[in-house]
């Protein structure tokens, strides 16, 4: 069994790793902190999991992280990172659900988040959690940065347009002009008391926010330059908040070159996720509903050609805390652990 350690077990994400952690039949969950409700019974705070969990949340001081196999942060940037070389000496692997190890270049961390990064020489060897695309890296993984909810959606919707391999290497879109119309429910924010997500502000109301700059623009952009092999990636990238609890749609518009015309999209986007276990390329026409993955590890995209132009349009649905975080966080740890990858992650969504 995988001795699992949770820090920060009380937001959105950690009890989303609790549930599907408690179905996993590879894993024993050993230790879950809370600083804030340190001593409570987990079914008591979540009676979702009574029966289920019979462990109590624990301080991150007292939970002996460091007798974990690996270690899931479910914390806001910075957390990880503070903690990350103590347990790796440990011997002891770490998935960040934060953005600690996601982006490459300190300067720009510390631009974005504003606080210096606390172990470049970990974050060198920190390998990208988004499995459709870096799957050997995570397999030989010891530290993972774990893909955040929006990029998932936005480079799995573009990676087949991107991706060498699958364009033999001529550019079937203008990848400096894309544009990325993002929109989430309110558990992105995680469960701390903001203003912005009350039920009176957030629900039956509908806005975009952070149009100067997201910080999933950078992290985003570094992701796309990867997947295509050259620096010429130009991304608009506007995200809205929506009055749904869980739930991400992306719209993504990119413009065709001349030697992207003659090209049978749906073909490509199916022949490039035909083995990927969680990535549905719908039939041609298709409109991917957000409840069509809620709860599940599953992503859906529908490739649209409008009037046979020049613009793509391709739509991406996942749930945020699924296969936008803790599911995500799962599929690499099994990847990391030598399991087979869907191990504890066959759940349908909820309909309705
Ligand atoms: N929500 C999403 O859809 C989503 C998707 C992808 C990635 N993420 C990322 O995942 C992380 C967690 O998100 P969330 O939505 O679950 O947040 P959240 O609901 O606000 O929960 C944060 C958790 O971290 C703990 N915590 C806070 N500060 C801590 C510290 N200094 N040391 C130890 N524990 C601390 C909190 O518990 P105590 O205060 O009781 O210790 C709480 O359990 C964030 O970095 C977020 O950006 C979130």
């Amino acid at each position: 069994m995988i001795k699992v350690g949770i820090v920060g077990g009380t937001g959105y994400t950690g009890v989303e790793l609790l549930r599907l952690l408690a179905q996993h039949p590879e894993v024993k969950i050993q230790a879950i902190t809370s600083r804030t409700e340190a001593g409570m019974s987990v079914a008591e705070m979540f009676p979702s999991l009574r029966g289920r969990i019979d462990l109590k949340f624990t301080s991150p001081a007292e939970a002996k992280l460091q007798e974990c196999d690996v270690v899931f942060f479910a914390t806001p940037h910075g957390v990880a990172m503070a903690q990350a070389k103590e347990l790796l000496a440990a011997g002891v692997k770490v998935l960040d659900l934060a953005a600690d190890f996601r982006l490459k270049d300190t300067a720009e961390f510390t631009k974005w988040y504003g606080m210096e990064h606390a172990c470049p020489e970990i974050l060198a060897e920190a390998v990208y959690g988004l499995p459709e695309i870096n799957r050997e890296a995570i397999k030989k993984a010891r530290v993972v940065g774990l893909a955040g909810c929006y990029p998932t959606s936005v480079q799995l919707g573009l990676a087949p347009l991107l991706a060498s391999a699958s364009t033999g290497g001529k550019a079937l879109i203008d990848g400096t002009h894309i544009i990325s119309d993002s929109k989430s429910g309110t558990s992105g924010a995680g469960r701390k008391a903001e203003i912005g997500t009350l039920h009176a502000e957030s629900s039956d109301n509908f806005k975009a926010y952070g149009v100067k700059g997201h910080r999933h623009l950078p992290e985003i952009v570094q992701g796309l330059k990867a997947i295509a092999g050259h620096d010429q990636i130009g991304l608009t990238f506007v995200p809205h908040l929506t009055p749904l609890v869980r739930g991400i749609h992306s719209t993504l518009y990119v413009r065709l070159t001349e030697a992207g015309l003659g090209v049978d999209y749906q073909k490509l986007y199916e022949d490039f996720y035909q083995n990927e276990p969680f990535v549905d390329v719908m039939p041609a026409g298709s409109h991917p509903e957000t409840r069509s993955v809620r709860g599940s590890n599953g992503l859906r995209i529908a490739v649209h050609r409008p009037g046979n132009g020049d613009t793509l349009v391709i739509l991406v649905v996942e749930d945020n805390l699924v296969k936008g975080a803790s599911g995500q966080g799962v599929q690499c740890m099994n990847l990391m652990f030598g399991l087979p990858e869907t191990t504890g992650l066959t759940q349908i969504a909820l309909s309705p």
